[in-house]
């Protein structure tokens, strides 16, 4: 896959040296509170084992998950991924570095995501789950042309807590 560029980050796969600044990134509370794969703390080993498990993934012909790392001056700031990948529909996920928050990061590199992921995947549905009080990653949704479909009663489980969460889609 070529890089993609954005406005002042590129996109690009996972690849060996990523795991210092990745690890820096996303070990946060702040990420952690709404995601449910994103371990916190988020510990160097843990970092070594997604980038490791990345970068074989990247090499099969047939990927289950898409992850796109959200580089800044060859860094890890953050990530957007496809999974769940089947061949019509994949779920969208991302986080961003604190520091790099508001800046409209995130609505870009979804919105390269998705196109890459209608056009390049042949997908027809690109959808996205988040919990609801989480009103920053539902507005990006929304600002990328993304609808609102419905209400997911008691989806999530965070800590212990069960969550209702919003389902929004994109289709081509
Ligand atoms: C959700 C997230 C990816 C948004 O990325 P982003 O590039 O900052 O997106 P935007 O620049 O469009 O900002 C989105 C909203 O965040 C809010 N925001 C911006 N800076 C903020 C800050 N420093 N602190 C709190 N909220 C902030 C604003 O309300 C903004 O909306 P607006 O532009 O209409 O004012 C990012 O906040 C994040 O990583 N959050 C934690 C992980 C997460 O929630 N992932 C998605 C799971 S579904």
């Amino acid at each position: 896959m070529k890089p993609i560029k954005g406005k002042g980050f590129t996109l690009r796969y996972y690849q060996k040296g990523d795991e210092a600044s990745l690890q820096k990134h996303i070990n946060n509370n702040k990420i952690y509170r709404y995601t449910c794969q994103i371990p916190y703390p988020y510990t160097l080993k843990t970092a070594k084992q997604w980038v490791k498990d990345n970068v074989i993934n990247n090499k099969k012909r047939n990927k289950e998950k898409v992850n796109f790392v959200i580089d800044i001056n060859g860094k890890v700031v953050g990530g957007v991924g496809l999974f769940d990948v089947r061949p019509h529909k994949a779920e969208i996920g991302y986080w961003l570095g604190e520091k790099y928050w508001g800046q409209g990061i995130i609505p870009e590199a979804v919105k390269l995501v998705v196109d890459y992921g209608f056009s390049k995947m042949k997908l027809s549905r690109i959808y996205a789950s988040t919990m609801k009080p989480n009103k920053q990653s539902q507005k990006v949704l929304l600002k990328v042309g993304f609808r609102k479909e419905g209400v997911m009663k008691k989806y999530y489980l965070k800590d212990g807590k069960i969550g209702d969460g919003y389902l929004f889609a994109k289709v081509k």
